[in-house]
């Protein structure tokens, strides 16, 4: 069965998963880099080198099984970017997703393809829509829901996530878009597992209750 699935999401611990304002020079606001910085040390994303312990076990589940990734708009750029004809992401001609990717925004445009294996998708969608579209494009794979935190928590509150990992990292943002507003209750419908590890930051694995 084909699951829909968040991975590395990282939240401070008042649960901003992005600082503000966003833009180019700084896309994660007043957050700047420290919601990131446990990841940049594993293996998993130096590729050569980093740690190979407890957080990069945790990073590395983010690719395997993957088919197709959904995301929003401010994930994709800026604050502007539509009426930029040229933007094609922040990831260059060879973006880190290598499947079809799914890209929400009320102004959508064509596809376009990169190398490597990622084609963008812009949709005008619900929720329901999209993950329908993103299946259909993963081929009996997994979709991941790559954030940001207005996507991830329409797609929870939707009911539409089956496996979520968080990162709680110990900062606190006081401002940006949080993942929990409107979500009351819901750790009863999943199995929940926390893992605090030694570089100080608590992963929380969300599971959904089949029932
Ligand atoms: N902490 C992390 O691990 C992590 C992970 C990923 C991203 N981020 C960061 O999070 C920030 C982005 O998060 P965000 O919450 O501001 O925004 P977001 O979730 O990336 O995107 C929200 C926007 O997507 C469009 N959209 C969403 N649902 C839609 C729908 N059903 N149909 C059509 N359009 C839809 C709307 O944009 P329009 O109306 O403008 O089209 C909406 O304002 C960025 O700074 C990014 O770098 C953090």
């Amino acid at each position: 069965m084909s699951l829909t699935r968040i991975h590395n999401l990282s939240i401070s611990l008042d649960g901003f998963a992005t600082g503000e304002p966003q833009s180019k020079e700084a896309p994660f606001g007043h957050a700047g880099e420290r919601l990131h910085e446990w990841m940049f040390a594993t293996r998993f994303w130096k590729k050569t080198g980093g740690t190979v312990g407890a957080d990069h076990a945790f990073a590395e589940r983010h690719e395997p099984g993957i088919g197709a990734e959904i995301m929003g708009a401010n994930k994709f750029g800026p604050p502007g970017w539509q009426d930029d004809p040229d933007w094609k992401g922040w990831w260059g001609p060879n973006p880190p997703f290598h499947t079809p990717t799914f890209v929400l925004t009320h102004r959508p445009r064509p596809p376009i393809e990169m190398a490597g294996g990622t084609t963008f998708h812009f949709l005008d969608a619900s929720p329901a829509e999209a993950l329908q579209a993103a299946r259909e494009a993963a081929g009996g794979q997994d979709v991941r829901i790559g954030g940001g935190a207005t996507v991830v928590r329409d797609f929870v509150a939707a009911g539409l996530v089956d496996n979520m990992h968080l990162v709680q990292v110990p900062i606190v943002l006081g401002r940006g878009v949080r993942v929990w507003d409107g979500l009351e209750a819901l750790e009863q419908g999943y199995d929940i597992e926390v893992v605090s590890t030694p570089s100080g930051v608590t992963h929380l694995t969300f599971m959904r209750k089949r029932g």
